[in-house]
């Protein structure tokens, strides 16, 4: 897991400096990822053969999340295959244990491989009522665990067309991010209308809502909001990764459907590894 402690490293440099240069303008290197959301798919041998197929760039920080039965599978695959590939689970818990049937904690996660969770995905607040609230106390406990949190946000088609994007963001970022004082956290923007549905973002759209989003940021953890990764996610494909990858403020992809054939997925990782020059 080389890559992904040189990626902790540079995070943590880059809030040293953030704190250390305070209001000033920090010229910033973001780190780019491309991380893969299977969700509730895959098998075994599936999850083998994938780990066989998929290669790593040392441009990009790779990581898969796996359905929690594979994690531990997975990271055996991805030590016996010599990848830097990270792992991240789908979901965590905010409590360190007890009696929450059907749940993980984070130092259950960290125990099989993981150095990442994603947090607060549109399914889970769909399907799980998860709040702003909740997805705040799993961040907090994420990042007191040592995990690495990419925290979901997005808005549905009806705030969409209600012209309340902006709004709907700004009071998800509040509040997943209430009382977190640490940069050790990615972002992923995923307009619930295109999860799924093959509806992906513009370019330029996406561009625009990750500039509002960072503008969030800043008001909330001031210039360091300048080293957070924001990702796209939202039927991001081999064939749009190089509209996404060309914008200032879009540090990489969350890949759902893409990311179940090693192929597809490879594709998205080479265009984010060329670089494509940021208009
Ligand atoms: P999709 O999913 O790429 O299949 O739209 C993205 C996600 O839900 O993270």
């Amino acid at each position: 897991m080389e890559q992904s402690i040189e990626s902790y490293i540079k995070t943590l440099v880059r809030d040293v400096i953030g704190q250390t240069l305070g209001g000033l303008e920090i010229q910033s290197d973001r780190q780019t990822y491309v991380i893969a959301n299977w969700k509730m798919n895959k098998n075994l041998n599936e999850t083998a053969e994938f780990f066989q197929k998929i290669h790593s760039s040392p441009d990009v920080s790779v990581v898969i999340c796996p359905p929690v039965q594979l994690l531990y599978p997975s990271h055996l695959f991805i030590k016996q295959s010599g990848k830097p590939l990270g792992l991240g689970g789908q979901n965590v818990h905010w409590a360190d244990k007890g009696a929450y049937t059907g749940e993980s904690s984070a130092t259950m996660l960290k125990d099989v491989g993981c150095e990442y969770v994603i947090i607060g995905h549109s399914e889970r607040r769909q399907y799980s009522f998860e709040d702003d609230e909740l997805v705040n106390k799993k961040v907090q406990q994420a990042i007191k665990s040592g995990l690495i949190p990419i925290i979901c946000i997005g808005e549905t088609l009806g705030q969409k067309n209600a012209m309340q994007t902006e709004q709907v963001l700004s009071k998800q970022l509040f509040g997943a991010l209430k009382d977190i004082d640490s940069s050790q956290f990615i972002l992923a923007y995923e307009p619930v209308w295109a999860i799924g549905t093959g509806q992906s973002a513009t370019a330029e759209l996406a561009q625009e809502t990750h500039a509002y989003i960072r503008s969030v940021l800043k008001q909330i953890i001031g210039q360091k909001a300048e080293c957070i990764s924001i990702l796209y996610g939202g039927s991001a494909n081999e064939k749009n990764a190089s509209e996404y990858s060309a914008m200032p403020d879009i540090d990489g992809v969350l890949v759902g459907g893409a990311s179940l054939h090693a192929e597809s997925f490879d594709a998205i990782i080479n265009v984010f590894a060329k670089g494509e020059q940021k208009s």
